[in-house]
Order: C-alpha cells, then sequence, then structure tokens
C-alpha cells in the first residue's frame, strides 16, 4: 500500500498560502495537514475554525485537522462547520475521549486520536476499534522543525501488530521530525500516512520534496 503524504502548512508561507497549498497538490500530496493550537495544550497558538473555512473552497486534498487543544468537545462542531474531512484528537487532552470521538463520528468525519510520545499504546486501546485513524505524535507536539524521537517506533509497531492481530483498519499517522531518512523508519514500522511540515517547506522545491516522499513510501 503506497503511503499518503500529508504536508503541514504550519511550515508554508502565510503570505503566499494559496500558492503554497496548490504547490503540493499539484505534486501529488492527497492529505493537507492543518494543526491548531491554543497556547494551553502547546505552547504555541496558531488558527482556529475560520481559517479552515477560508482555506476549504481552495483545495481539494483532504483537510487532515490536528487540534492540540483542550477541551477539544468544545471546538469538534467548529471544525466540522469549516469543512474538515479528519479530526484528530489528543487523548491527553480530554478525559472524555471516547465522547470526543463519538462527536466527530456523529458529524460525518473522520475520527482520528493522537498520542504524545510519553503515551503508550495501552491508553488507546479502549478506543482503537472505532476509529479511522492513530496519530503518533514522533516529536512533542507545539512546534515545526524538530527532530524525530526514535523511540516512538516501537509504538508504530505495536499499533501495526494490533490492527492486524484483530482485523482493524485504521490508518497510521506518523507526525514530527519526518524527512527523507526518518519516512523510511516509520514506514517500516507499519505507518501509512506521513506528516512533512519543514522538510517540504523550509527550503527550495516543495514539490520535489513531496515526490520523493511519496516514492520512499511506496514499495
Ligand atoms: C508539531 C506539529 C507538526 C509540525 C511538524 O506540533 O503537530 O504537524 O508541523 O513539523 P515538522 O515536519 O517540521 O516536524
Ligand atoms: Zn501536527
Amino acid at each position: 500500500m503506497a503511503g499518503i503524504i500529508a504536508p503541514s502548512i504550519l511550515s508554508a508561507d502565510y503570505t503566499n498560502l494559496e500558492r503554497d497549498v496548490k504547490i503540493v497538490e499539484n505534486a501529488g500530496a492527497e492529505y493537507l495537514h492543518i494543526d491548531i493550537m491554543d497556547g494551553s495544550f502547546v505552547p504555541a497558538i496558531s488558527y482556529g475554525p475560520n481559517w479552515v473555512k477560508q482555506l476549504r473552497p481552495e483545495t481539494n486534498m483532504t483537510l487532515d485537522v490536528h487540534m492540540m487543544v483542550v477541551h477539544p468537545e468544545n471546538f469538534i462542531d467548529q471544525f466540522a462547520d469549516a469543512g474538515a474531512d479528519i479530526i484528530g484528537v489528543h487523548v491527553e487532552a480530554t478525559p472524555h475521549i471516547h465522547r470526543a470521538l463519538q462527536m466527530i463520528q456523529n458529524r460525518g468525519v473522520k475520527a482520528e486520536v493522537v498520542i504524545n510520545p510519553g503515551t503508550p499504546v495501552s491508553a488507546i486501546q479502549p478506543v482503537l476499534d472505532m476509529v479511522d485513524q492513530v496519530l503518533v505524535m514522533t516529536v512533542n507536539p507545539g512546534f515545526g522543525g524538530q527532530k524525530f524521537l526514535p523511540s516512538t517506533l516501537d509504538k508504530i509497531s505495536q499499533l501495526n501488530t494490533y490492527r492486524n492481530m484483530n482485523d482493524l483498519n485504521f490508518d497510521i499517522e506518523v507526525d514530527g521530525g519526518i524527512n527523507n531518512e526518518t519516512i523510511r523508519l516509520a514506514y517500516e514500522a507499519g505507518a501509512n500516512v506521513f506528516v512533512a511540515g519543514s522538510y517540504v517547506y523550509d527550503k527550495k522545491d516543495p514539490a520535489a520534496k513531496v515526490a520523493q516522499l511519496m516514492k520512499l513510501t511506496s514499495g
């Protein structure tokens, strides 16, 4: 199964956002990763539902919304209304992860559960049969441009094994520090959706970077 590349617009040029979105879409990226940061769950603040709403008509890519927000339940409807295709909520951000995932599904949006590097797979085991996607953070969330944490690879393998043994079919996404080397490690461990921010956007030629990452996960 070929990997899905999800460029993170956190690293795009916001004054040329439309251009930066089109470049990765034309290069073959299927998802666009959108990082929502509230200044509380993570130190930084990024953007909110209105921003996603304005972006929606600009692209046909799957909008992959990663909520780094406390009390995510309070914002699920707003992101669903804005046109999100996938909404991810951190298990660390709410005592009611099951309810939050139900709320996402009730809106007809794909539901994703997210775990930080310090959170074990066992923390999300009870909801694995209800999610469309699991996001394994491969850095501590909050900023682009951090270094991939190899200790997270074991959790990807655990999820892959659990998925196969229990006949489940959720996707496994990785986010943080993904480049031309780390993407292979995550792919070999069983991930199939790959977020990449600074590697795609920070230097020259984002289209070539997307094409390269697609090739590295296509067999
Ligand atoms: C980090 C965000 C990531 C970020 C990844 O908190 O969740 O999506 O954009 O950036 P890179 O690929 O530069 O590590
Ligand atoms: Zn993210």
